[in-house]
């Protein structure tokens, strides 16, 4: 995730863009550039780092132009560096793009490019953008300028596969600036002779009230006083504009209560961008990792370490992992796991989770692993963070800065790229159908979706908070991955309501625990395993008898199969492959924990006694 603005006016552009890009730095911050037009050219100043380094530049100072574009990247393809930053330029400097998204069919686009001979300089997938851009431009000799720019951008987002929000500018369109977007945010800010573009309102919130909100594939042509609409087949149109009525702090939210709630709802987003570009017609692609049919063959055992959070995204696709690789998965805390003189050697592959990168277990871990001989794995949501720098290999989850304590998009990523390396290792094997593959991933391609569709629950689940926010304890139940989720929905609980609460083996409860359960006892049941369920029925009958109050949360086939009138309350999720249905069934649980703790009137975002990162033992 990176942070987009732009500005077209009569005032000195560079002074607003670099004040949108500050306040857009929670969306990535490791490096950043402006691009503005002045004296017939357009001027490109980027670097590595955060947007205060921008400042430093003289030549930024400097500029006088009035007409600009600017970013702060979160590096999903290729390392943060000065090269990979935007905006990003055509090879004649004619046209200047920053992007947001991920560009999925970049490589062919740049293979079509280098054919027409075009050269790339940096490991981006939005290098092929502004040289699209000047192909299609160049090739048009029918249209008078401006409509040129229009047809230009146009035919070369007919090109891309994947999602975007692009702003361009051209150099011999000193007058005017493109926009659109698909699958990413883009807003434009209406003001007197000047607009203004972000990613995410706050960025220009203290210029303007008035924005028009764009639609996926909708073109905006924007000049000092005007701005045209285009749809996706460049018929023009009038677009209405929305006042926004936030304060500033609600802002910075983008509107949302909270940012765990903001994070919740950027679950889609975090997942597509997680899978980015890595299948490609049915393979898993991780050019990261160089490992060889024999290393793999001659593995032992895989380890997956981890806490919290992370630690349960582990046991939700251990099973993944072995039923590809045909290797033996286990998962471990890492401050168990750094004490018990583990037994691994160079046998194992020890694979470490961890969405901040800084946690000191975790990093202990996986220090250990090393010193036994073991290759090291580090999946981290933070480039450069400090387990990446330990380890051997790393892979990253796209999920963009998390902020409220306690984890959830972090969670779902971290599912959809371990899935992605667990078919990676069995394709490497060569141990996995083809048929078994392209069913997966395209179960995996159809989450965002599902995850939109299971965020419509909201209200309902509201219902049910409502009910169980003076509750002393509650039980979270389920077999298989399930079990996983449910042990993931109570740490959820827990950490930000408060309530005392457990996930257990529905299958183990009556050994002991059930001794718990009397009249008025709250009991999530998690049922999405049509082999599975007729047990954990069995279970949910058990604690009923003994007059616990029940909520099922249920696959839709399920639900269709079964008697729900047992149940107080339901919620039904969407149909998936299995080793993904934590992923669907985790978020109605997410905001079941947020909107208790709401209803208790809890500081969602920054729970007592917990920290983000927990750097110390
Ligand atoms: C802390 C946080 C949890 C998180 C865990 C692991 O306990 O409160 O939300 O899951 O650390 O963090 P990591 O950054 O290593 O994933």
């Amino acid at each position: 995730m990176c942070g987009i603005v732009g500005y077209i006016g009569s005032q000195k552009a560079s002074p607003i863009l670099l004040a949108g890009l500050t306040k857009l730095e929670y969306r990535g911050y490791d490096s950043a550039g402006i691009a503005i037009i002045e004296d017939g050219k357009i001027d490109v100043q980027k670097d590595q780092g955060r947007v205060s380094n921008l400042y430093k530049i003289k030549e930024i100072e400097n500029l006088n132009g009035t007409i600009g574009i600017a970013h702060t990247r979160w590096a999903t393809h290729g390392t943060p560096s000065k090269e990979n930053a935007h905006p990003q330029t055509s090879n004649n400097g004619d046209f200047a793009v920053v992007h947001n998204g991920i560009i999925e069919n970049y490589v062919e686009l740049r293979k079509e490019l280098e054919e027409k001979g075009y050269k790339f300089f940096s490991s981006t997938d939005t290098e092929v953008i502004p040289n699209l851009i000047d192909y299609f431009y160049k090739n048009d000799n029918k249209n008078q300028k401006e409509l040129k720019f229009v047809n230009a951008v146009k035919n070369a987002t007919d090109k891309l596969v994947g999602s975007f929000a692009i702003e361009v500018l051209s150099k011999e369109n000193p007058d005017n600036m493109i926009v659109v977007r698909k699958d990413s945010p883009l807003v434009i800010g209406k003001g007197y002779g000047e607009n203004y573009i972000a990613s995410d309102i706050p960025a220009i919130l203290s210029y303007t009230k008035d924005f028009y909100l764009l639609e996926n594939l909708e073109f905006a042509l924007l000049s000092r006083d005007n701005i045209r609409f285009f749809d996706k087949n460049l018929k023009e149109f009038n677009k209405k504009s929305d006042t926004i009525t936030w304060n500033a702090m609600a802002a910075d939210k983008n509107g949302y209560e909270d940012y765990m709630l903001k994070e919740i709802y950027e679950q889609p987003t975090a997942i597509r961008e997680t899978i980015g570009t890595r299948v490609n017609t049915g393979i898993c692609k991780f050019d990261e990792l160089n490992f060889t049919k024999e290393y793999l063959q001659n593995l032992k055992q895989i380890y997956i370490v981890a806490c919290g959070t992370a630690m349960h995204a582990g046991l939700a696709v251990k099973s993944t992992i072995e039923r590809f690789s045909k290797i033996r998965t286990e998962v471990d805390i890492a401050s168990e796991f750094r004490y018990r003189d583990p037994l691994i050697d160079d046998k194992t592959l020890c694979i470490f989770i961890s969405q901040s990168g800084e946690t000191a277990d975790t990093i202990a871990a996986l220090k250990l692993s090393k010193e036994k001989g073991a290759k090291t794995l580090a999946i981290s949501n933070v480039i450069g963070s400090s387990i990446t720098r330990e380890a051997d290999y790393s892979i990253y989850t796209h999920a963009g800065p998390e902020i409220a304590v306690a984890s959830t998009k972090a969670y779902t990523s971290q599912i959809t790229l371990l899935t992605l390396l667990a078919i990676y290792l069995g394709q490497v094997l060569g141990n996995v159908k083809e048929q078994e593959v392209s069913k997966l991933v395209n179960e995996m391609l159809e989450l965002p979706i599902k995850v939109e569709e299971v965020l419509k629950t909201t209200e309902k689940v509201k219902k049910i908070a409502k009910k169980l926010y003076q509750e002393k304890d509650v039980f979270y139940l389920g077999r298989g991955v399930d079990y996983t989720t449910a042990e993931e929905a109570s740490l959820k609980l827990k950490e930000i309501s408060y309530i005392h609460s457990e996930g257990y083996p529905a299958g183990e409860l009556k050994h002991g625990t059930i001794a718990l359960i009397e009249k008025g006892v709250n009991v999530i049941g998690i049922m999405t395993n049509k082999n599975l369920v007729k047990k954990t029925i069995s279970n949910m009958e058990e604690i009923i008898t003994r007059g616990a109050v029940t909520t099922a949360v249920l696959s839709e086939s399920i639900y269709k199969d079964i008697n729900t009138t047992i149940f107080d309350n339901l919620i039904i999720v969407p149909d998936t492959d299995e080793s993904l249905s934590s992923i669907v069934t985790i978020v109605p649980l997410q905001l079941l924990a947020y909107y208790i703790a709401k209803e208790k009137g809890l500081d969602v975002d920054k729970p007592r006694n917990l920290a983000k990162s927990v750097t110390v033992e």
